[in-house]
């Protein structure tokens, strides 16, 4: 298939370099000449891996290509639509923006038979307004959502766990002859995960739109749980990890996403809820989703608690005081410091007097263009030199894996708060530590 993806950051770089891998011809799109020109030197702009392996083995078979210029779209018959949907600033809704100006360009390169895929999460609705605003060109819309992890991007998109498609109906909720067209080109698309046995989803817009939210919404309301149970545990002396464990045994809960710690950041959930309590309210059915206001509550009351902690341990107060924060990610094997909940909490600590330094293997360049009065050192070790407190923030695996002898010996006091409930507690109090965590005693 000839396809084009317009948007090339973490969800369009990621799907266009594996369209080329499912073997199709592609050109991914983006007004970001930075951007445009790194993919078509072979290199990824942000951190994700898997991708800049994926990258040199595709573009080496010269089936993809990267270009600013929305024009060369026309020479493909299938077209993902996969850029950002930010939370407007000071809002809860989300902004089409680039999705207007996206579609809006692309539009006047379309031809009869053409497919535009919509991956971008969107408030519901969305679809229908872009669909009829191709009413009589003979291209036809598809909503076709993505819910590729961060630090699992290649996977996801080559090995999804299930595929939707919301296609066109008919006022019997049926595809129109023109949706069971362009069902037939998303088999072709899609023919690899399909032939893998991938469930396949096929439902009217409506559906496809909410599928994400809802799913995203879960998630967060998972993770929620599990940090208000963290916060009962503190009150009560017992174990949330432990909690977690005995019900996660439950196959109805699961214990995926029970880590409780300090909660949920990124590029999507925080703004998927917002987006989604804002669009319910304009439908008039704000109280549906009126739990999604306590979920973003109990997660942001996490990270206030992570600073009530730090003071606690320095004895009341961290003006002053010499903090050093592992983590900059919004959660590992990412450079993405959207709504970190690391970053706002060594932000947090830094306006409160603290003098924060904080580490990261790979979010440095991200987070230091987000907050420039932050302190940033290349490893835990420097990061951790003279610190009255040690935060672990984001779980990154070297992290998890530090050993409390050593980073003790460069500390100032060894005093170690666990953001994320990954450390062994005994370990670290055996090597003289003063441990303490979220919803564990
Ligand atoms: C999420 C969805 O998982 C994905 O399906 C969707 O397409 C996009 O949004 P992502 O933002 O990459 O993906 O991250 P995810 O792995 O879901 O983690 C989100 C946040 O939740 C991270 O900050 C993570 O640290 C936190 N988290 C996750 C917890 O605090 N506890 C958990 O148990 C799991």
């Amino acid at each position: 298939m000839r396809i084009s993806v317009i948007g090339c950051g973490y969800l369009g770089a990621v799907h266009a370099a594996c369209m080329a891998k499912l073997g199709h011809d592609v050109v991914g799109i983006d007004v970001d000449q930075r951007k445009v020109e790194l993919l078509e030197a072979g290199e990824a702009p942000f951190f994700e891996p898997g991708l800049p392996e994926l990258l040199a083995e595709v573009r080496a078979t010269g089936r993809l290509r990267f270009s600013t210029d929305m024009a060369q779209a026309a020479t493909a018959d299938v077209h993902f639509l996969c850029v950002g949907t930010p939370q407007v600033h000071g809002e809860f809704r989300a902004d089409l923006t680039y999705v207007e100006s996206a579609f809006a360009a692309l539009q006047p390169h379309l031809k009869p038979g053409d497919v535009v895929a919509g991956k971008s999460t969107v408030p519901v609705g969305t679809a229908e307004a872009l669909a009829a605003r191709l009413d009589g060109t003979g291209a036809v819309l598809v909503w076709n959502p993505e819910f590729l992890r961060e630090g699992f991007a290649v996977k996801d998109t080559l090995h999804p766990d299930r595929l939707v498609y919301g296609l066109p109906t008919d006022d019997d909720g049926e595809p129109t002859a023109v949706g069971v067209a362009a069902r037939e080109v998303l088999d072709e698309v899609y023919a690899t995960p399909l032939a893998d046995r991938t469930p396949l989803v096929v439902t009217d817009y409506a559906t496809a739109q909410l599928v994400k939210v809802a799913a995203n919404s879960f998630l967060a309301t998972k993770i929620s749980f599990i940090n208000a149970m963290a916060e009962l545990c503190e009150a009560t002396g017992a174990d949330v990890t432990r909690l977690a464990d005995a019900i996660g045994y439950d196959a109805r809960i699961g214990r995926r996403f029970l880590n409780a710690g300090l909660g949920f950041g990124g590029g999507c959930l925080p703004k998927d809820i917002r987006a989604f309590m804002a669009r319910a309210g304009e439908l008039g059915v704000s109280d549906a989703l009126s739990f999604l206001r306590e979920v973003d509550s109990i997660n942001m009351r996490r990270r206030v608690r992570m600073v009530d902690l730090a003071r606690e341990v320095c004895h009341g107060s961290i003006v002053g005081r010499r903090v050093a924060v592992l983590g900059a990610s919004f959660k590992p094997d990412s450079d993405d410091v959207r709504d970190s909940p690391a970053l706002s909490v060594a932000a947090q600590m830094q306006l409160q007097g603290a003098h924060v330094t904080v580490t990261d293997p790979q979010g440095i360049v991200n987070a230091r263009a987000k907050w420039p009065d932050l302190r940033f050192a290349d490893t835990a070790l420097e990061a951790a030199e003279d610190a009255d407190v040690v935060l672990l923030a984001t779980e990154w695996t070297e992290y998890r894996d530090l050993e409390p002898h050593k980073l003790g010996e460069v500390v100032a006091h060894r005093r170690i708060l666990d953001g994320r409930n990954v450390l062994d507690p005994r370990v670290w109090r055996a090597a003289g530590w003063t441990y303490r965590a979220l919803g564990r005693p």
